[in-house]
């Protein structure tokens, strides 16, 4: 995507969530809020940040499109590291059944769940799941999302896995939203490896892994470390192969059950552990020391009807936590932001501040990418929110609604949500 020169202006809030490492603990507080800001973007860069007075002070308005965010607050655009947005099929019948009290892994044991998608998924024309995951990706950025990592782990089998990871390329190199890709071949265990995960692992790093790496088709690889889905030890195999050939690495830890996955995040130094449902003390005090980011899914918890991650003893030991998410069509199938924020906000007691930083600058550090993105800083890409609201309080306030206006990517006006009626 082409980037622009774009000068805000008059914001009345300009949240620079300044940074460039993941914001840890007490950290997670510090907005870095200027009034009356501004901030210019030359060539998709920001290059300028400070008060109006001082920004406009000697700059040539006639070189750039000029944005007055008068009254409203500006922050950078939020980064939704964690996401499973290729993937063909729907399973809205499934959420019914949960509804009716059927058990998430039960259904995925049986052959549904994650397996329904995989079948789906298989099916799907590369055309289809492009169209599809284009348009979600379209709905994300609404929401004030300009960077989404998205999983593959719908195919399970090496061509169709490579076939979404070749979709999120195609797709990224289309769509404003940037695309950081994560191979997660070991998503499930497909009824050909059944009872048989060991050797479906062996298999991934014989054969997909060098062939992904090969491609260029991911920067992370992930794994679902669960009961009755793969293993401590597998994980660990996994992690260590993936890692020798260059993958920065993510894991789904201990979401259902207590398995030690956060513990074996921070052993094999992942960038982020995510879910984090039932980490042990040991494991939030490991993450907290290898600075494995905690990502937190609050969407999941409150679909599958589980207990929220523990928010705020992990910041309390002094974990940076990011906010994602975790959109998919099983366990959370929702990509709301401002749902996310009113779940960590009112159930895990997050406060609105941490939420911002969560979802932004800790949010880059969940893809390694703070020092490019996730904050208002000179050097950064120019990805902005212009909120329709003057303070970044309205984002938790307004519960579930998105009060995001405007999107700036790369220092191009690329999204509007003022609505307007029609037929008047
Ligand atoms: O992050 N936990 C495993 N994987 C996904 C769910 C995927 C699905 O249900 O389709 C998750 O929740
Ligand atoms: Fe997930």
């Amino acid at each position: 995507m082409k980037s622009g020169n774009l000068i805000i202006i008059n914001a009345a809030q300009l949240v620079t969530c300044s940074g460039s490492t993941a914001k840890k603990g007490a950290a997670m507080k510090e907005l870095g809020i200027i009034e009356n800001g501004a901030l210019v973007i030359e060539d998709g860069i920001i290059t300028r940040v400070g008060s109006t007075e001082t920004v406009m002070a000697d700059i040539d308005k006639s070189l750039y499109e000029v944005v007055d965010a008068a009254g409203k607050a500006v922050l950078p655009g939020f980064v939704d590291s964690h996401t499973h947005f290729v993937f063909g099929g729907y399973r809205a019948e499934e959420f019914s059944w949960r509804l009716r009290g059927d058990d998430y892994m039960d259904i995925m044991n049986r052959g549904g769940g994650i397996l329904s998608t995989v079948q789906a998924t298989r099916e799907a024309t590369p055309e289809e799941l492009y169209t599809s995951g284009y348009q979600r990706l379209t709905d994300m950025l609404a929401n004030g999302v300009t960077t989404v990592e998205g999983k593959s782990g719908y195919g399970l089998d090496t061509a169709t896995e490579l076939k979404q990871l070749e979709v999120m390329q195609a797709i990224d190199s289309h769509h404003p939203v940037d695309v950081v890709p994560t191979y997660m071949g070991a998503h499930a265990v497909p009824p050909e490896y059944k009872d048989r995960g060991g050797a479906m692992i062996e298999a991934i790093i014989q054969q997909a892994l060098p062939l992904v790496k090969e491609r260029n088709l991911a920067v992370f690889c992930d794994i679902f470390t669960e009961k009755n889905v793969f293993s401590i030890e597998e994980s660990r195999r996994l992690m260590t192969a993936a890692q020798e050939m260059g993958f920065k690495l993510k894991m789904h830890a201990d979401e259902i059950v207590p398995l030690g996955g956060a513990e074996l995040a921070a052993e094999v130094g992942a960038v982020s552990a995510d879910h984090l449902l039932q980490a042990s003390d040991e494991g939030i005090r490991r993450m907290a020391q290898e600075n494995v980011v905690a990502t937190l899914l609050p969407g999941t918890a409150f679909s599958l009807r589980e207990k929220y991650a523990r928010a705020r003893d992990m910041m309390e030991a002094g974990c940076a936590v990011a906010l994602a998410s975790d959109f998919n069509p099983g366990s959370c199938h929702t990509e709301s932001i401002p749902l996310i924020i009113a779940l960590a906000t009112l159930y895990m007691g997050m406060t609105p501040e941490e939420t911002i930083t969560a979802l932004t600058i800790n949010g880059a550090a969940a893809l390694d990418m703070a020092d490019t993105i996730g904050s208002l800083d000179v050097g950064k890409k120019g990805d902005v929110i212009i909120l329709k609201d003057p303070s970044y309080h309205f984002l938790s306030y307004h519960i579930g609604v998105n009060v995001v206006e405007r999107v700036i990517k790369k220092g191009r006006l690329v999204m509007d949500n003022r609505h307007q009626l029609l037929n008047q």
